[in-house]
């Protein structure tokens, strides 16, 4: 049977006499798989090469005899405290200098050869010990690359690795000296020794070597990440290897870390964290996230990990409504899931995540969460069995690139601009007219999509213009934004020109002058009525291009906004600033007639449509995200599947129509 629904499972927090139980209350609410033992280590080395599995092999045992399969974690986030007893060297060190202590998890240097050849010693054990186990099914490497990542680690075997890195860059280091401009405050190198990380200094390191290293950091999380699939790879041949991926996390190019792996798996948690208390009151965002998600692989994926109730370390979120836990299980599904594993099985008494609940209470008797969940998975496995690998058939895609975000989060601009966030205003305005969208990367052929966006694309190589141009050139709809072309992929201005660079060639514009809309924003003028934009203006002279906004106020009042060109068989439009939520949906609704872009339907405000497409069908997935009931108003030739067009306050409903 194909694995729908699990749970991440720590049988080693609870007796033994209670695994029975825990896998016959699995069984019967319909989950066939777990996760676990990827924090597990010292139960499985409790001193060095000392190997104990019998407990793992007695959890997966009895989980088996209810035909739930196992994905083991590698425990690689959580080395244990012999080993940083026998080795404190692998303790990671942050850019204030301070080597950071054992407890909580990922402290470990991801570069440190004494620390491979801990995780080495463990994985193989772990790999040849389960190769031929016939409940395990696959793997999960460590947990959430980039969690913790971000201000580590400056260690001395890390700052060599960025040496080496920089050296099979730029080879001499006069190419490096040239090309980052060191020469600015007399930062010129002999030699690549002397290269820093980037360490705390009084003022702002040079923005082309804070690029390379947020580079580098990820290609060596990505590396890390590497060197545990060889091994899994060369013993464990018939089993998958996953990651569990968050999001829009910004530390590690995920295209990348998603390259090796069979399948993207993510972890959804529409109540967030302690930071961000409340995505879910933006659907969009959890709809982007999903569909970044899809976009790594183009291809669908797992939930590693979907909430299951209130989230909380220290300080808790709400508690879930009733039926929104079932709300967000078939978002994710109706965005491409085709498993989804709940975190946690059971919500633990000790640890740091006392208050991260799970699908069961602390007492461990199944509740509502169980019941509603039960039900939701009831309901869902026959429909995902039918829309297995279906797709999105989106017609517009969002070009989502890492390095444009970490130089806009080096030189931010403004202070509140936010590359993810501009980026998702496109998106939310899309989501609201109901018009699906794919994230794709460069690797991808833009032909198959009516519209490319590309935010923010503020750093340009002559192979993306190529791209750009052959794309427009072909009958393509490209969509640029302001700050594009500023700099090359050094992070250094572009001079040649004016900006924005060669893309000018296919706007048909020039940018002579700009303006910081530091604490105040825009008056914009578009198609005769009056909109507000905020934190840039670029100041557009169109060359050949056509205005179809200005803006309204100050020395620039009168000059383009917005422009679109029609170059060979195509289009280039450029939208020289940040619109607000009314004038983003107003020029998506622009684009959607001008690109002829088909929308899925109508619903009210609140209400989501996601569509996923197979050869002979289309099934339309309706997602009430607000707590008040809600009609559709479905056309005639969608067959209602699931409820129909009365909603229930964070109901669904799910359509098919004949293709
Ligand atoms: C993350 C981790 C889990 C757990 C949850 C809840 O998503 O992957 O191990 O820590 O958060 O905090
Ligand atoms: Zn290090």
């Amino acid at each position: 049977m194909k694995i729908r629904f699990g749970a991440d499972y720590y049988p080693e927090h609870w007796p033994y006499t209670r695994w029975e139980t825990d896998a016959r209350l699995m069984s019967e609410m319909g989950l066939n798989a777990v996760r676990m033992a990827e924090f597990s280590w010292v139960k499985m080395e409790p001193t060095i090469g000392v190997f104990d599995f019998e407990w793992l092999d007695r959890a997966i045992s009895i989980l088996g005899s209810y035909n739930i399969k196992t994905v083991l974690g590698t425990p690689t986030a959580t080395p244990p405290a012999w080993l940083i007893e026998q080795s404190p060297e692998i303790l990671p060190i942050d850019s204030s200098g301070i080597t950071r202590g054992f407890g909580g998890r990922h402290h470990n240097c991801q570069s440190n050869q004494t620390y491979r050849i801990h995780i080495g010693r463990i994985i193989e054990a772990m790999a040849k010990h389960y190769v031929d186990n016939p409940h395990v099914v696959g793997w999960q490497i460590d947990n959430e690359f980039g969690n913790s990542h971000e201000d580590v680690c400056h260690c001395s075997s890390c700052k060599a690795a960025f040496h080496q890195w920089l050296l099979r860059k730029y080879v001499d280091i006069n190419s490096l000296n040239a090309q980052w401009g060191t020469v600015f405050w007399s930062q010129t190198y002999s030699n690549f020794e002397q290269i820093p990380t980037p360490k705390i200094t009084l003022n702002a390191h040079n923005p082309s070597m804070l690029l390379d290293w947020k580079r580098f950091h990820s290609d060596l999380i990505v590396e890390f990440q590497q060197f545990q699939i060889d091994i899994l790879r060369r013993i464990c041949t018939k089993h998958f290897i996953t990651h569990n991926f968050m999001g829009f996390s910004d530390i590690v190019d995920y295209f990348k870390l998603a390259e090796c792996l069979d399948f993207v798996s993510h972890d959804q948690y529409p109540m967030g964290f302690f930071d961000n208390p409340q995505p879910m009151k933006q659907p969009s965002k959890l709809a982007a996230a999903l569909d970044l998600i899809r976009g790594l692989k183009q291809k669908n994926f797992w939930i590693m990990e979907q909430q299951a109730g209130p989230t909380g370390w220290q300080i808790l979120s709400r508690t879930p409504r009733p039926g929104q836990l079932r709300l967000w299980v078939t978002q994710a599904v109706a965005h491409g899931a085709e498993a989804v594993v709940f975190f946690r099985w059971r919500t633990c008494s000790f640890g740091t995540e006392q208050y991260w609940h799970g699908i069961l209470p602390h007492s461990g008797n199944p509740g509502e969460r169980y019941n509603e969940l039960k039900e939701t998975i009831t309901e869902l496995v026959p429909l995902m069995n039918e829309i297995e690998g279906a797709s999105s058939g989106a017609e517009v895609a969002i070009l989502y690139s890492y390095e444009q975000n970490w130089a806009l989060e080096i030189q931010p601009h403004h202070p509140d601009l936010d590359y993810v966030e501009h980026t998702l205003k496109y998106y939310a305005a899309f989501f609201n007219t109901k018009v699906p969208v794919d994230f794709i990367n460069a690797s991808v052929d833009f032909s198959k999509y009516k519209l490319v966006i590309a935010p923010l694309h503020f750093l340009m190589s002559s192979e993306m213009y190529m791209q750009f141009e052959n794309y427009i050139r072909q009958g393509g709809h490209l969509l640029l934004t302001m700050r594009t072309g500023v700099k090359n992929m050094e992070n250094v201005c572009m001079t040649d020109r004016e900006l924005p660079g060669e893309v000018g060639n296919l706007l048909g514009i020039e940018i002579k002058d700009y303006d910081c809309l530091r604490e105040m924003d825009m008056g914009v003028m578009f198609h005769g009525k009056h909109y507000r934009c905020n934190k840039w203006c670029d100041i557009i002279t169109p060359i050949t291009a056509k205005v179809v906004a200005t803006y309204t106020e100050d020395y620039y009042a009168g000059m383009a906004a917005i422009t679109v060109t029609a170059t060979g068989k195509g289009k280039a439009y450029y939208v020289g600033t940040e619109p607000d939520g009314e004038l983003m949906d107003e020029i998506v609704k622009w684009l959607v007639e001008t690109c002829e872009l088909s929308s899925i339907g109508s619903a009210p405000i609140g209400v989501e449509l996601v569509r996923r497409r197979t050869d002979k069908s289309d099934f339309i997935f309706a997602l009430n995200h607000t707590g008040k009931v809600q009609t559709l108003n479905a056309p005639e030739d969608w067959q209602p599947m699931k409820c129909g067009s009365e909603m229930e306050p964070y109901g669904m409903s799910v359509f098919k129509i004949k293709r």
